[in-house]
Parts: C-alpha cells; sequence; structure tokens
C-alpha cells in the first residue's frame, strides 16, 4: 500500500506536532510515529521550557547563558535567532491552552531558574510541564483536517532519488519520502512526500543508564546518515546529573529545578561538594555537575550521592516543595522516599543528544526537502553542552522555520512531475528474509551495545577506552548486519539497527576530537584545543 501526502513527518514530539500544525496551514500532512501518539521525550520534561519574560531579563544574558554552556561550539547566529524568537514560540503554546504557573498574588509567570541560566526564564507547569505541552499539541492536531496521525508506524529508510551506497556525500540528492513499518500488521508501506520531516527525538537508549523513554533509539540520525546526510557533534552526549538511584526506579529524573529553587547535592557524610568544582554550585552547567558526581562518586567509592530539597537545606516549607514538584515527590514515595524529610540518592545519566542530523537556519539537513528539527537535529545551538530547557525551546523554534521554508518549497515544486517519481517509488521488497524465531537474540545484542557504550564511552572517557568500544561495536555492528538481511523486520530490530549506527558514530566523533570540551571529557587530552577543534565534528 502507498500514502501520499505533501509533507511526511516522522515522529509526534513537540517538534513533530509543532510542525504539522503549521505545515496543516498549506499542505496534506502525514505524522507517522512508532508508539503512542504522546510517547517519546517531550511528554517527560519536567522543568520547563526556557525563553525571556521578565523585565529583570534580557535576550543578551540567555544568549550568553547558552553560549557558556556551549563551551564555544554553538552557532552564535542560531542561539540569537533561537532566543529572540522564543517568547512568541512560547505565547503560540499559550494560545493552544498550556497551562505555564502563574504566582497566585501577582498573576505573573512563575519562571524558575536552572543550571547556568543567570536569570529566573523558565516556564513551567509545576514539574509536568512535557504533559502539559504534549497534551495540548495532540488535541490540537486530532481535530485538525489536514492532518492524518499513524501511531504504531515505525519508519525504517528514507526514499531518496539516488542510491546511498552509491554516493556518500548527499550532493544532489532528494528525499521522497520513506519506507514504514505498520508494527501491528508487519506490513511495510511506501509513505511518498514532497517534503520529509524527521523529528524523532534523541538516542539516550545507546547507553544502559538513560533519562529517555524507550522511544529514543536515535531513528533519525541513524535514517539520515543511511541516506548520505551529514550528521554532526555525536560525541556530545548530555548526562543528566541527577537521576534517581533505585533499583526499580529505570533512571527516572530528579529535575535541575530543585536544585534552582535551593536543593543541594551532597556526599552520603552530609557534605556539599560542588562549591570545590564551580562558583555556581550546584546549579553549575550540567556537564560540570554531572562529571563533579562521577568523580565524587569515583574518589568515595559511593554507589550514588544525594540531593537534599528538605526545607532545613532550601527553606521551602514541606507544602511548598509537594505543591511544586508533585510528580517527583509521588515517585519518590513510590520508593520509599520522602523529599521533604530525607536526601534523595541520585547518579548522572544518559540524558539528551546535543549533536544530530546537520542542518541549516531553516531546519534543513543537507539533503534536500529532507528537514530535521527537534533533538534530532544539530542546528548550532547547543554546542558542546546544552543548556538546561533550551530543548523544548529549540523544537519550537525550529518547528515554526522549518514550516516557513517547507511552504516556499512547495509553491515551487512542480506538481505533475512530482506524481510520476512518486508513483515509481519501488514497494518495500523483504528478499529472502523470514520471520525471526528467536527475538531474544535482540534484547541480548542491546544489552551489550548499551553496556559497551556505558562503560567505555561514557561521562569521562580515554583513547583506550573508545577503542575498546570501536572493536565491540564493530562485531556487534556485523552481528546486526546479519539479522537485518535474514529476518523480517520488527520493531526491535529497526530500533537495534539505528542503535548500532548511532553507537558507531559516537565513538568515531569521539575519537576525532582529540580535546576536552563540554560533554567530552577524554582524559588523554584533557585541555581545549582551540587551535584544531573549535569546530563541528561532521561526518
Ligand atoms: P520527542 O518528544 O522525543 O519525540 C520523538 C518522536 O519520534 C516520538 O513520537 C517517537 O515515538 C517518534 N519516533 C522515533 N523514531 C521513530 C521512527 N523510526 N518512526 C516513527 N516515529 C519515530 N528539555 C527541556 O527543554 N526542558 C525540560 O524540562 C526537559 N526535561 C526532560 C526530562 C526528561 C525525562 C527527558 C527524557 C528529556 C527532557 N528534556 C527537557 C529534553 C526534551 O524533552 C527533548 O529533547 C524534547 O522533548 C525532544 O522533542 P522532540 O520532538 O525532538 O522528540
Ligand atoms: C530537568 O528538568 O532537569 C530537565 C531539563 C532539561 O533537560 O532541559
Amino acid at each position: 500500500m502507498k500514502f501520499d501526502s505533501d509533507v511526511l513527518v516522522i515522529g509526534s514530539g513537540i517538534a513533530g506536532l509543532s510542525y504539522a500544525l503549521k505545515a496543516a496551514r498549506f499542505g496534506t500532512v502525514h505524522v507517522v510515529t512508532k508508539n503512542r501518539q504522546d510517547e517519546g521525550a517531550t511528554r517527560y520534561a519536567q522543568g520547563g521550557i526556557a525563553s525571556v519574560f521578565s523585565k529583570s531579563d534580557s535576550f543578551a544574558s540567555h544568549i550568553n547563558d547558552t553560549e557558556v554552556a556551549g563551551a564555544g561550539l554553538c552557532h552564535r547566529n542560531i542561539v540569537e535567532l533561537t532566543v529572540q524568537e522564543g517568547p512568541a514560540r512560547v505565547q503560540e503554546l499559550v494560545d493552544l491552552g498550556v497551562a505555564f504557573d502563574k504566582d497566585t498574588t501577582s498573576g505573573e509567570y512563575d519562571l524558575t531558574i536552572e543550571g547556568g541560566h543567570e536569570h529566573r526564564r523558565v516556564f513551567h507547569s509545576r514539574d509536568f510541564t512535557g504533559e502539559a505541552i504534549e497534551t495540548a499539541l495532540v488535541a490540537a492536531v486530532s481535530k485538525h483536517p489536514n492532518i492524518r496521525l499513524f501511531e504504531n508506524h515505525a519508519a525504517v529508510d528514507l526514499l531518496t532519488n539516488v542510491r546511498p551506497q552509491k554516493l556518500r556525500r548527499s550532493d544532489g540528492m532528494r528525499c521522497q519520502g520513506a519506507y514504514v513499518l505498520n508494527s501491528t500488521s508487519g506490513a511495510i508501506h511506501v509513505f511518498s512526500a514532497r517534503v520529509t520531516v524527521l523529528a524523532t527525538g534523541g538516542a539516550g537508549k545507546v547507553y544502559l543508564y538513560t533519562s529517555n523513554p524507550d522511544v529514543a533509539t536515535g531513528d533519525g540520525i541513524a535514517m539520515a546518515y543511511r541516506a548520505g546526510a551529514r550528521v554532526a557533534n555525536l560525541e556530545f552526549m548530555q548526562f543528566h546529573p541527577t537521576c534517581m538511584y533505585h533499583p526499580r526506579a529505570k533512571s527516572f529524573l530528579i529535575s535541575e529545578a530543585l536544585r534552582g529553587e535551593g536543593g543541594e547535592l551532597i556526599d552520603a557524610s552530609g557534605a556539599a561538594f560542588m562549591q570545590k568544582y564551580h562558583s555556581m554550585g550546584s546549579c553549575a552547567p550540567r556537564d560540570i555537575v554531572a562529571r563533579a558526581i562521577d568523580s565524587e562518586i569515583k574518589r568515595q567509592g559511593a554507589d550514588c550521592v544525594y540531593l537534599d530539597i528538605t526545607p532545613k537545606r532550601s527553606g521551602h516549607t514541606a507544602a511548598a516543595l509537594k505543591e511544586r514538584f508533585p510528580n517527583i515527590y509521588a515517585k519518590c514515595r513510590e520508593y520509599g522516599i520522602d523529599l521533604t524529610t530525607e536526601p534523595i540518592p541520585v547518579v548522572p545519566a544518559a540524558h539528551y543528544m546535543c549533536g544530530g542530523v546537520l542542518t541549516d537556519e531553516h531546519g534543513e539537513s543537507t539533503i534536500e526537502n529532507l528537514f530535521a528539527i527537534g533533538e534530532t537535529a544539530c542546528t548550532g545551538l547547543h554546542g558542546a553542552n546544552r543548556l538546561a530547557s533550551n530543548s523544548l525551546l529549540e523544537g519550537a523554534v525550529f518547528a515554526h522555520r522549518a514550516a516557513l521554508r517547507t511552504e516556499e518549497r512547495l509553491r515551487r515544486m512542480k506538481p505533475k512531475l512530482d506524481l510520476k517519481i512518486y508513483e515509481a517509488l519501488p514497494d518495500w521488497d523483504s528478499g529472502k528474509a523470514v520471520p525471526m524465531e528467536e527475538r531474544i537474540n535482540i534484547a541480548h545484542t542491546w544489552r551489550e551495545l548499551r553496556t559497551t557504550m556505558w562503560n567505555y564511552v561514557g561521562i569521562v572517557r580515554t583513547n583506550r577506552r573508545l577503542e575498546k568500544a570501536r572493536t565491540r561495536l564493530d562485531y556487534i555492528s556485523h552481528e546486526v548486519q546479519e539479522y537485518y538481511w535474514s529476518y523480517l523486520l520488527n520493531p526491535e530490530l529497526i530500533e537495534l539497527r539505528n542503535l548500532v549506527t548511532v553507537a558507531d558514530l559516537i565513538v568515531r566523533c569521539a575519537l576525532a576530537r582529540k580535546e576536552s570540551r563540554g560533554l567530552h571529557a577524554n582524559l588523554d587530552t584533557p585541555y581545549l584545543d582551540d587551535t584544531y577543534f573549535k569546530r563541528d565534528t561532521i561526518v
């Protein structure tokens, strides 16, 4: 079966749905999403969305904070436009019905602060910000007559006019849609489109411990790379400093907003340790806090450190803490921890991919008619380390910019000629593939891959560890290629194949950067080398 639309959007988080709503004003839109429509990192965002609003704040300050966190690699023009367009995008979310918290007395927005921010500029809905945004977007999309959303549909590979293996560089390439697996029926369909948008989110599942949901398997990055697009800066995986340490908690995030509101990182003896590492203490940029915790854990031989937001430490009453952080409070209670009376055990975990599909200021990749927006893209905003709460912002800003560019593109295309090309797109051919008899093999290989990445490509790296990872990944990669050619595709195999590609790209980028900068810390090259490495790693 073939499906055709003006625009194909892959992914239904803040980036994909914001874009779909805008593109639906001038074209037909298909959104495919591999799980439920509201599943993705957006739904779990806690802290909020950063944007300048308060009179005491300024664009210059937000730009400066973003650049300081980004350790010299942010693209100034991208930072400026993102920060300056932020307030309009936040207003659009409010217009869609997102109720950001307001101060009950003044009626002003109750802005919070997180690591690396000089001012209070983070809009939030208590600690359910992502859920509030995703719910509003899903509601708007479901009412739109020009949008058709397909749940449980996983994109497998992009369709282009040139076979990627024949042309490694993406010059002259055009994207024409994607092959998509209907996970319920097992059929693989052609989804043709004049413009295709990757909004597939991050790749945290490449690591053993991650704050990310299961769908974060780097599919967009892997598909774009296989198709011949440029990808960049994959060595910069951000580790969030504070995920709950509990055998059953699956790396539940303890928002940075707790530190913004007075929470302090302490060791098992109760001693606060962050001032030793940075003048901003527990509110220092994320890369610094994550490395400090890693170092304390290793030095003390401890399993974790603790985040103390009890009234004595933070100055907030227990009632105020429960009111402000209901989600985190409830989750902690589930695991027997009362954050109003005791510190929360925390460890770092893989959280956010700063690199991704290389795009320009309109979200366009190096393949014509292929856009990448949200976490799957590398726009130049985050540089070597993302500033907290700049991700939802980037998703909204680049969805808007990509939609504007798409409108121009569609106006210039010749529909008749297009139609011929799209009708000729080949159906998926499964060759001699057979159903996989032991799916458990996929789980085993996946675990091996994620453990390799955690052990050898983690918060602190060495050349030797990276080389070890490369050797192991080579082996895993061969095994997965064999599965791919031998067995009929299923969702787990698609994800495993993408994770191997992304893991390999992370290691290649990390080996190429012979310095330490932002999120990439290598003990063999512990210095900053602006002469050779103040640039993106592009592969
Ligand atoms: P996502 O919201 O992750 O959506 C990706 C979509 O793509 C999903 O629908 C997924 O199912 C779909 N998909 C993936 N692969 C395929 C495929 N092959 N075929 C079809 N569909 C596919 N950022 C902030 O700015 N502020 C915060 O407070 C904040 N808190 C966070 C808390 C947590 C726990 C996490 C994990 C992240 C947080 N982040 C935060 C980061 C932020 O949430 C994400 O970067 C952002 O939501 C990404 O949005 P997105 O639209 O790019 O991707
Ligand atoms: C958090 O709430 O700590 C996450 C914020 C972010 O990732 O930007």
